[in-house]
């Protein structure tokens, strides 16, 4: 089990940390929360030292003879600091070190990541996002804030992210994922698009979003800023994502191109729909009298990855596309996916093996990834998680 350091900076947020220690004590890690000065003006010291069983010390030149400022950094398997002020960010940026916890930033040799909340203006200001932009340089993970409600009426980004959702990313970072993703943007799509015939019903398809979700928490584990497109997923969002909702292959299209302009890789992880209903009518459309079925002609949708493939000018972004197959009297899967590789001209076809439908809405995945320079490689059945690892390791691969 991980010596933990929960750093804990002085917002409003910070009470939402007690939940978090809760997560981490309750699995059986061992935690030292370390406060700022001004966090103790929102949660006391007695809260701390009651639920991590430990003592709580701010400065350090109480219990000097243990060298605390030090021995804590020294000794951790993660520092995380939740909530992160812009204070705090600002500091850990420049390496101040004017209390234990910019000290034990300083110290600690382990992964340190940051789950910044504070109002939108602060976090979008120039020198905050420059802070930021220089921590996941040096390989900190620095998770997005959640968009909601923030302190007094208003809402928008800035929001502390669920301690769920911290701790499931926590976890993914305290499993030694390396930072080789870090001050790098991906954009993931993921989920299933929906093409609308009349103003109740629509075309639509089996994609849950797992995948794509598994892959943008992925990402964020490894220290990249993740944007991701999501088409219609109805599933908790992984901790520091930028989701961008979609409901059609028109929305997504022109939101994954949007996100992609700065992009070092895209996944399209998504099912977008190959058709669409050539007229959407504004009245739901009714039986006749005659029982006579209306005919639906459709029209096709743009290819986005071939779209993708096609816009760009030099090696970036990496493009990873899906395909699921079903293999046939003519050729098997395998044979079907390399020739779609072709076709589609990205880097990287993750394939599965769909007869029988048994991906979607699964936590297991079974596929095979296809390079472009006719590289194979398989991933048994396994978790979602584990497999968007996999892909992340062929992108890095591809970006050096
Ligand atoms: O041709 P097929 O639909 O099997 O290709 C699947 C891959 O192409 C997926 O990566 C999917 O996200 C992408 N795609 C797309 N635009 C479409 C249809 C599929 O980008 N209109």
């Amino acid at each position: 089990m991980a010596e933990v350091v929960l750093g804990v900076a002085g917002g409003i947020a910070s009470y939402k940390a007690a939940e978090l220690l809760r997560l981490f004590t309750e699995s059986g890690h061992s935690v030292r929360v370390v406060p700022t000065e001004s966090s103790l003006h929102f949660v006391g010291a007695a809260t701390w030292e009651a639920l991590s069983g430990k003592p709580v010390q701010v400065g350090v030149f109480e219990h000097v003879d243990e060298v605390a400022h030090v021995r804590i950094g020294q000794g951790a398997d993660l520092v995380l600091v939740a909530p992160a002020t812009a204070n705090i960010l600002a500091k850990a940026a420049h390496g101040l070190a004017d209390d234990l916890l910019t000290n034990t930033l300083l110290t600690a040799r382990c992964p340190v990541m940051f789950a910044p909340a504070m109002h939108t203006e602060m976090w979008e200001n120039a020198a905050t996002q420059a802070n930021v932009a220089t921590l996941r340089a040096r390989g900190h993970v620095v998770i997005e804030p959640a968009v909601g409600r923030l302190t007094g009426v208003d809402t928008g980004k800035g929001r502390l992210p669920a301690p769920a959702e911290i701790f499931a990313a926590a976890l993914d970072v305290l499993a030694g994922r390396a930072q080789d993703l870090a001050g790098r943007h991906v954009v993931v799509s993921a989920g299933g698009t929906r093409e609308f015939l009349d103003p109740v019903r629509y075309l639509g398809n089996r994609s849950s979003g797992r995948q794509g979700f598994a892959l943008a928490a992925a990402a964020v584990s490894r220290g990249a800023r993740v944007t991701v497109v999501a088409a219609n997923v109805s599933l908790p969002r992984p901790a520091g994502v930028d989701v961008v909702d979609v409901v059609s292959t028109e929305e997504l299209r022109q939101q994954v191109h949007r996100a992609a302009a700065d992009a070092d890789a895209v996944v399209m992880a998504a099912a977008p729909a190959d058709f669409r209903p050539a007229d959407v009518v504004g009245a739901k459309i009714k039986k006749t009298a005659d029982g006579v079925a209306p005919e639906i002609r459709l029209v096709e949708n743009p290819d986005i990855l071939v779209e993708l493939v096609t816009a760009r000018t030099s090696k970036r972004p990496v493009i990873v596309g899906f395909a699921a197959e079903t293999g046939d009297a003519s050729a098997s899967v395998i044979e079907h996916a390399r020739a779609k590789l072709a076709r589609k001209g990205c880097d990287l076809l993750v394939v599965n093996d769909v007869s029988g439908g048994q991906v979607f809405g699964q936590d297991d995945n079974e596929a095979v990834l296809l390079g472009a320079d006719g590289s194979v490689e398989q991933f048994p059945r396994g978790p979602k998680g584990e497999l968007a690892h996999q892909i992340w390791d062929a992108v890095v691969h591809r970006l050096d």
